[in-house]
Order: C-alpha cells, then sequence, then structure tokens
C-alpha cells in the first residue's frame, strides 16, 4: 500500500531509487515518481502507471547527486494520474516529500492551509503534509523556538506539523535549504532505517534495503528520524530523543527473484513444497507427539487453560482463521471464533477473562489488523501474532507469536502465506489439543502425517497441467460458485477469492448446504461450480450437494480424493488430491484451487503478480 524509498549518501541516489522502487512496486503500482535535490531545488519527475512507465519518463537523463527519495502508490485519496503522484512538494517549493498511509483530517487541514494562502495541484492528502510542514517551516517564530529545543528548523518545522496530523504515515522527506539531510517519520504505516557504510537508506520494508545493507533501525510510531551527512538520530515527535537498537534484516535477494518461474505467484505456489517444511522444521516432536513452538512456548500452559480464542485477519489470514477455528474446536476442544479484524476493531468487541487473540497476517502490516490488536489489547486480552515478515508491526505489537517462515511473499495473491498460516494453526491445536484431551496416538497420527504434507503437496502441483485444461475449457464463464462443507469450506472461500482477484471472474464462496437456501438460484446451464469434496466426515452430505447443482445444468469442477472411485459420476472436470487425515486436508485442497486461479489469469493475459486496484500490504483502512 503505496511503498516509499529515500537515500542519502556517497553514491548517486537515482538508480538506487529506482531499483528499490522496483522491489517495492508489490505495494501499489498506480503510479510512481522520483525526486532529487539538485542545487537547491527539487528535480521531480513523475507519471502513471509503473516504475518502468517513470525509467521511460526519466530516459537518458543522468544525475549524479547523491541525496533523493521515491515512491510507488496505490491510490487512496485522488485518481491514479500524475498530479497526484508522489514525490510532492509545498507551495514554497522548499519541501518536498513522499508518504505511505492516510490523512484522516486532511480536508479540515487543506482548508485552513487555502486561509493562509496556500494553493494545490493535487487531490491528495500528502500535499496537505506537505503544506503543513512548509507552513511552520516559513513561521516567523520558527528559528527561535527550534533553538530553544536544540534543533534546526527542519525539523522542527516537521515535529510541529506531524502534531497536527490525524492518520497514519510513513514519510520521507527534504527541505531544499538543508542539502545533506533526509527525514524520515513513521506513524501507523512502516517504515525502516537501512544503515550502511557512508550511506542510508529510509523505505517501507526491506526489501529495498537489503542490497545496500542488512543492517537496520525499525522506527516506531510518532518516530521521527534525521539523517544529516554521515550521522543520524531518532526523536519522538515531541522532540524526546530515542536511542534505537540496530537489527539484522532477515532477508536475502536471493528469495526475491524469479528463479526461472514467469510469475512470483507461480513461484511461490511451487515453492510451498520447501516452505512448508520450513515452517514445520524443528516444531514437531515426532517421539513427544508434541509440537514446540518457541516464540509461544512460555504461554503455553496458559493458553492450554484459555476458555476462548479469537481469530482475526484479513482476506486470506481470516480464511486461514476460520480453518483455525474449526481446529481449535476440533482438536482441542476449546471455544473459537474468527473475526474480521475490520469490524472487530469498530463493533466494540467483548473480550471476557480468559479471552486470548489471536492476530493473523503476512505481512505483519495491515491497518485493519493492527487497530483490532490494539482493541484486544486495550481490553487485557493477551494477543499473539502468526506472521510471515520478521520484525513487522505486527509481530513487535503482539505478546510473543509463531512466524511462518517461508520467506518473502511477492505476487499480491497469498499462496504459501496461507498454506503457512494453516499449517502454524494446526500445530497449535494439536499442542494444545495435547495439553487437554487429545490422545497421544490420535496427536502422533496427526503430525506424523503432517511432515508429509509437503510430498503430498508436491505431488499436488503435478496436476497443474491438468487444472490448465479445466481452466481453459472454463474461464469464459462470467460468475462461478466454490463449495465444500467443513474445513472445505474456507478452502472453497479461498479457492474463490484467488480467481476473483487475478482473473477478475465473479466467484462466490459458500458452505455446500448454504445453496438450497437462495444461491441455487443463480445455477444456470454450464455455471461452473468447484466442489471440494475429498474424503471426510461430511462426504455424503456434499455429493447430495453436487448433485443438486448437477440436475439444475451447473457445470462441476470436483476435487475429490485419490482413491475414491464413486466421485467420477459427478464431476464434469474431476481433480484428483493425494488423501491426507481430513484436519491436514485444506494446505492439500488448497493447491489445485490456486493453480486454477493462476492458469485462468495467465490464460487471461492478467498481470498474475499485479491484479488491478490491488496492493500486496494493505497499510490503509
Ligand atoms: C489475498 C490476499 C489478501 C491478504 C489480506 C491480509 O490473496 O493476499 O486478502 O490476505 O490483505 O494481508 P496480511 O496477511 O498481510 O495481513
Amino acid at each position: 500500500m503505496c511503498g516509499i524509498v529515500a537515500y542519502i549518501g556517497e553514491k548517486e541516489a537515482q538508480p538506487i531509487l529506482l531499483e528499490g522502487l522496483k522491489r517495492l512496486e508489490y505495494r501499489g503500482y498506480d503510479s510512481a515518481g522520483v525526486s532529487l535535490l539538485v542545487s537547491k531545488s527539487f528535480r521531480i519527475r513523475k507519471t502513471t502507471g509503473r516504475i518502468t512507465a517513470l525509467e521511460a519518463e526519466i530516459g537518458k537523463e543522468t544525475r549524479h547527486e547523491s541525496l533523493g527519495i521515491g515512491h510507488t502508490r496505490w491510490a487512496t485519496h485522488g485518481k491514479p494520474t500524475t498530479a497526484n503522484a508522489h514525490p510532492h512538494t509545498d507551495c514554497s517549493g522548499k519541501i518536498c516529500l513522499v508518504h505511505n498511509g492516510i490523512i484522516e483530517n486532511y480536508a479540515t487541514l487543506k482548508k485552513w492551509l487555502e486561509s493562509k494562502g496556500c494553493t494545490f495541484a493535487s487531490e491528495t492528502d500528502t500535499e496537505v503534509i506537505a503544506n503543513l510542514i512548509g507552513y511552520f517551516y516559513s513561521s516567523e517564530n520558527g528559528d527561535g523556538d527550534a533553538e530553544r529545543e536544540g534543533i534546526n528548523k527542519f525539523e522542527w518545522a516537521v515535529q510541529q506539523a506531524l502534531r497536527e496530523l490525524v492518520g497514519t504515515y510513513g514519510l520521507a522527506i527534504l527541505c531544499s535549504d538543508f542539502p545533506d539531510m533526509l527525514i524520515g517519520a513513521k506513524k501507523g504505516s512502516p517504515l525502516i532505517l537501512g544503515v550502511g557504510e557512508n550511506e542510508y537508506i529510509v523505505a517501507s520494508d526491506a526489501a529495498a534495503i537489503v542490497e545496500h545493507t542488512t543492517q537496520a533501525i525499525y522506527l516506531s510510531d510518532n518516530e521521527i528520524v534525521t539523517i544529516k551527512g554521515n550521522t543520524f538520530r531518532t526523536k519522538t515527535i515531541d522532540n524526546i530523543t530515542v536511542s534505537k537498537k540496530l537489527s539484522e534484516l532477515e532477508f536475502s535477494l536471493g528469495e526475491i527473484a524469479l528463479e526461472g518461474y514467469e510469475h512470483y505467484m507461480q513461484k511461490e505456489i511451487a515453492e510451498q513444497v520447501d516452505a512448508l517444511s520450513t515452517c514445520m522444521n524443528g516444531r514437531i516432536d515426532l517421539a513427544g507427539s508434541r509440537v514446540v513452538l518457541g516464540g509461544l512456548s512460555n504461554y503455553l500452559r496458559d493458553l492450554a487453560r484459555v476458555k476462548r480464542i479469537i481469530l482475526t485477519g484479513c482476506g486470506t489470514a481470516w480464511h486461514a482463521g476460520l480453518i483455525g477455528e474449526y481446529l481449535f474446536e476440533q482438536l482441542a476442544r476449546i471455544p473459537a471464533e474468527v473475526e474480521y479484524a475490520s469490524e472487530f476493531r469498530y463493533r466494540n468487541p467483548i473480550i471476557e477473562d480468559g479471552t486470548i487473540v489471536i492476530a493473523i497476517s503476512q505481512s505483519g502490516e495491515t491497518a485493519d489488523t493492527l487497530a483490532a490488536i490494539e482493541q484486544a489489547k486495550d481490553r487485557g486480552a493477551p494477543v499473539f501474532g502468526l506472521v510471515n515478515v520478521v520484525g513487522s508491526t505486527i509481530a513487535r505489537t503482539t505478546d510473543a507469536g509463531v512466524y511462518l517462515r517461508v520467506g518473502p511473499e511477492i505476487g499480491v495473491a497469498s499462496t504459501k502465506a496461507f498454506t503457512a498460516q494453516v499449517t502454524v494453526l494446526t500445530m497449535l491445536a494439536i499442542e494444545l489439543g495435547r495439553r487437554r484431551h487429545l490422545s497421544q496416538s490420535d496427536a502422533h497420527g496427526l503430525l506424523e502425517d503432517m511432515l508429509n504434507l509437503p510430498e503430498k503437496i508436491a505431488k499436488a502441483l503435478k496436476l497443474s497441467e491438468e487444472i490448465k485444461r479445466i481452466a481453459k475449457a472454463n474461464i469464459d464463464q462470467p460468475n462461478w460458485l466454490f463449495l465444500g462443507r467443513g474445513l472445505n469450506y474456507p478452502v472453497g472461500l479461498e479457492g474463490a477469492l484467488k480467481l476473483k482477484e487475478i482473473s477478475y471472474i465473479h466467484a462466490e464462496g459458500l458452505p455446500a448446504a448454504e445453496m438450497k437456501h437462495g444461491p441455487i438460484a443463480l445455477i444456470s446451464e454450464g455455471m461452473p461450480a468447484v466442489f471440494v469434496a475429498t474424503q471426510s466426515s461430511n462426504y455424503d452430505k456434499i455429493i447430495g450437494n453436487i448433485e443438486e447443482v448437477r440436475a439444475r445444468g451447473g457445470r462441476t469442477i470436483v476435487i475429490a480424493s485419490e482413491g475414491d472411485e464413486q466421485i467420477a459420476d459427478y464431476a464434469d472436470h474431476l481433480i484428483k488430491v493425494p488423501e491426507v487425515r481430513e484436519p491436514l486436508q485444506p494446505v492439500v485442497n488448497v493447491i489445485p484451487l490456486q493453480l486454477l486461479a493462476y492458469h485462468a489469469a495467465v490464460l487471461k493475459d492478467y498481470d498474475v503478480d499485479k491484479p488491478r486496484n490491488l496492493a500486496k500490504s494493505v497499510t490503509v483502512e
């Protein structure tokens, strides 16, 4: 949700900014821009579209400046036009900045600034920040106040302006009077300072930094970093000095290379074999029939005694949470429910003693999930995180947690993070079950089968060509249904989400038995209905649901277990996946659905990794 990058050092800034923006492009790709400080004024280049369009705009204009800022945008306030693209300056042209976040009181501030004579060139909330800083910077008493506070006027103006903002921001700010200074600021949107040798990079995430350094500082909310020449200092917006620890970024460039694949989504689907092994590595103690989750080791005893578990997250992470709900209830017999983070945060939830909250997030930066965590914490609930990105805000905000360990997920449609989220939830449910009444032999059997999951996924991946044929035969259909029961219901929801977000085909996921309460009216001749109908406790029931669809002319695409001989009669297209125990089926059954969406999008010639209107990490509300 917007990527920002800024460079100050001894090298040429422009290529570093452009390279950084390419690595952050998955965060938003509506428009892009860079600004360099060139002899006391800003040379800004910006355009709609991708970073390649920005490169074309810049053309052969090489620049040698070593201070600059860049941005790749996911539009919030204002359409994706060149005028709305960042960087933005204030109306005096002295302040130039890039922003990731949303300023909620921007309309009021804009009116007030207009009354002071400011003019605006864009529809963005960001331009208000630039002008507010510019307003304080040009105020007459600024010099004296700044001196009394022991800071320079640029820093002072930034502090003053940020105190007026309601909303979220990750900012990189330049002032034309300070040609050797860069300021970064954070509230609610991620911001990292990469600390290299005689150079610094401020960026939304590690991807834009690791090529230059692995040493970094994670800014916290309401903090400002000022980099001047070869030194930096961190303060709060209230001018209180804070000392920050250098952390080692756990991220390698190799992990974000395509390595021969055509798309990141394709690579990430294939990576699930190894990713799940890594996710489980050292965490399953087969001999003891136990699960070892280091991050939660101090809490597991209490966790097993909780009265209620609330899982929360958004989109795909919410689907994983729904699977978690079923598993905690089935395996650990703990009441559980999953909540959309965006709803939970605003509905004044009742959280009694004995309730814990588990927040699920690939990026660890999703604004709604973060707000849900704050809600839960305010009500005194312990909050645990299941997060992929190491050091992300959710990882740092929760009391403890478990990392997914699947490496960077670049494709906007989540795949390997989903299967890892489900895997961690399954391990946790088994361990909590063991501490309650799940028998050693049942736990042993499940854990043994979990260790075989990578092999089963590898087998499911071999279905790719067959699934491509099914996608080809059906992509002209504008409406699809995805149906399942029990644990296969959230799998269907995930299949529908994947299809709609990357192939723009309308798809709906439903519990199969809900069909007859309304949606069955949608079935018309040839409409694809994907049934996840692997061997399970309600297998016979779902066969009935398949018949209901066929009787009305629907075209059935059925995911069934290998060895199921009777189901062929019910399927127009049959996809057979390796058999696994029922609680473990979601991670295998979702593979053909990921492949189906992938092939449909490729066949339609859409940008699989950067679907329209979306961004990888949703850091705004
Ligand atoms: C769908 C998808 C989104 C995310 C959601 C939450 O493929 O990726 O639905 O799952 O935006 O993101 P995280 O997990 O980063 O909190």
